[in-house]
């Protein structure tokens, strides 16, 4: 059955392509070959079509899971993440995994985080020197790191944050991770891999058979029950974790790295976010992920026939929804790859146009929480600092591992406010500083 067009290079020149410039190869591709269009990219099992019409990405989102499935297209991240991941699942038992975890991640429980990442980020922001460059991207690394800590294992406990840094580190560069799918032999990075992984999983497990009630989300799969009744088993608690680290923590630091970035070229939208309330702060957010999309597509794969952009696949084809293409549309955004949040400020953005968390049963479980971690952290950062570039043009979007970050980590000089002092008073949250917060003093700056 042909696929639609696309390059003729091998798919090792390809992969080497999308690897080192990602964002070109789609620029490109999408202006030769128009929608969709194919690419073989050697480390993914089978040729990828990419698609950015949103009836089309309406129907690949809708698709019955037996039809398309989402999710297990990373040979790595399966022995990471686990077996019961959601992740990893697939249908009815993905749905079942999904139903248990979303609660955590949505009304009361979200609202209730909003203080701790108040406070987490002001904590970062107390080190940041006036006048001195930052590396943002590194930055919000390490306070992206806290808040998972403190949200998903309700501690700042310094071991399991340097057992998940050094396990996270072991997954951000693509070209490591082709080798570990590839060779997975007693030494070498797949064997270390692994080590990092047991020591991590000794500490989640000691954390998962203490049993706190800290109203952390452990804490609260740990009462969820499966329509039997029956409570999690330590393997799925873990997994889920474990799942939360992977798909979370990466995702949303890149993102603040962009929005910092960003407002750093742009001091009358981040002027604007400090006069502003929610709304412009939401709209903001939406740009900078409209713009900056840190995941550029989001994976399906067919298991049966299916119709798109006039092209019939064949089953065991991956179909993608290309977010980064999507956002640039000319005929969908007015002046695409301009930073204007204000287009945001007229409602919901139609979900088959914007679709920085991917969509259907299997959108971004943390996608109201990444929000809300976005929209906190950008309000304490514009009440403390003003933003400078480090020079003026902005940066490109480079890949690591499966995300797109500033290639040179989004360098800004934080200038600090006149009146900080006084604005601190009125943004930081009424409750005092949580007495188990880790000294972060300790840990290199910028
Ligand atoms: C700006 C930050 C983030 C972005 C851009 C992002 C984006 C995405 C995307 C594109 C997907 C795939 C959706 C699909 O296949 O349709 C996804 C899945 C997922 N994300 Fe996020 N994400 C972010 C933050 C988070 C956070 C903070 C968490 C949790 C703490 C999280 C948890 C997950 C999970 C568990 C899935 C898998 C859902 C499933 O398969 O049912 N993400 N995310």
């Amino acid at each position: 059955m042909p696929l639609p067009p696309g390059p003729g290079e091998p798919a090792a020149i390809q992969m080497t392509e999308w690897i080192v410039r990602p964002t070109a190869l789609l620029r490109r591709c999408h202006a030769r070959y128009g929608e969709p269009f194919t690419l073989k990219i050697g480390w993914s099992d089978a040729p990828m079509v990419l698609i950015t019409e949103p009836a089309d990405i309406k129907r690949v989102f809708a698709a019955e899971p037996d039809v398309l499935v989402g999710g297990a297209s990373s040979t790595v991240l399966e022995p990471f993440a686990g077996p019961h991941s959601i992740l990893v699942l697939r249908g009815p038992e993905h749905l079942r995994q999904r139903r248990l975890m979303l609660p955590p991640f949505h009304g009361e429980a979200l609202a209730r985080w909003r203080e701790t990442i108040a406070q987490l980020a002001h904590d970062e922001l107390d080190r940041w020197a006036p006048g001195a460059a930052i590396h943002a991207h590194r930055r919000m690394q390490v306070l992206t790191l806290e808040v998972i800590l403190r949200v998903v294992f309700g501690t700042g406990d310094p071991q399991l944050r340097d057992a998940i840094r050094r396990t996270l580190d072991m997954t951000t560069s693509l070209p490591r991770l082709v080798a570990m799918s590839l060779v997975r032999g007693p030494v070498g990075p797949w064997a270390s891999f692994n080590r990092a992984v047991r020591r991590l999983d000794e500490l989640i497990y000691e954390r998962i058979d203490a049993h706190v009630d800290d109203g952390s989300v452990l804490a609260l799969l740990r009462s969820a029950r499966h329509e039997d009744g029956s409570p999690l088993a330590r393997e799925e608690l873990r997994d889920q974790l474990v799942t939360l680290l992977a798909a979370g923590h990466e995702t949303t630091a890149g993102a603040l790295g962009w929005a910092v970035e960003r407002l750093a070229r742009h001091p009358d939208v981040l002027a604007r976010v400090r006069a502003s309330d929610d709304t412009y702060l939401d709209a903001v957010v939406k740009e900078v992920l409209r713009t900056r999309p840190v995941l550029s597509i989001v994976g399906r794969k067919t298991l049966a026939e299916f119709e798109v952009g006039g092209w019939r696949l064949p089953p065991g084809v991956h179909v993608t929804p290309c977010i980064y293409l999507t956002h640039r549309r000319a005929d969908l955004w007015e002046e695409p790859t301009a930073f204007r949040p204000e287009r945001f400020l007229g409602g919901a953005p139609d979900p088959y146009t914007f679709i920085p968390f991917g969509g259907g049963t299997r959108r971004c479980l943390g996608a109201a929480f990444a929000t809300l971690e976005l929209r906190e952290v950008l309000r304490a950062v514009a009440a403390r600092f003003d933003l400078r570039p480090d020079r003026p043009e902005g940066e490109r979007m480079r890949r690591r591992s499966i995300t797109l970050t500033p290639a040179r980590g989004g360098y800004v000089i934080p200038e600090a406010l006149a009146s900080s002092a006084a604005r601190n008073a009125d943004v930081l949250p009424s409750q005092p500083l949580d007495r188990e917060l880790p000294d972060l003093q300790s840990r290199p700056a910028g």
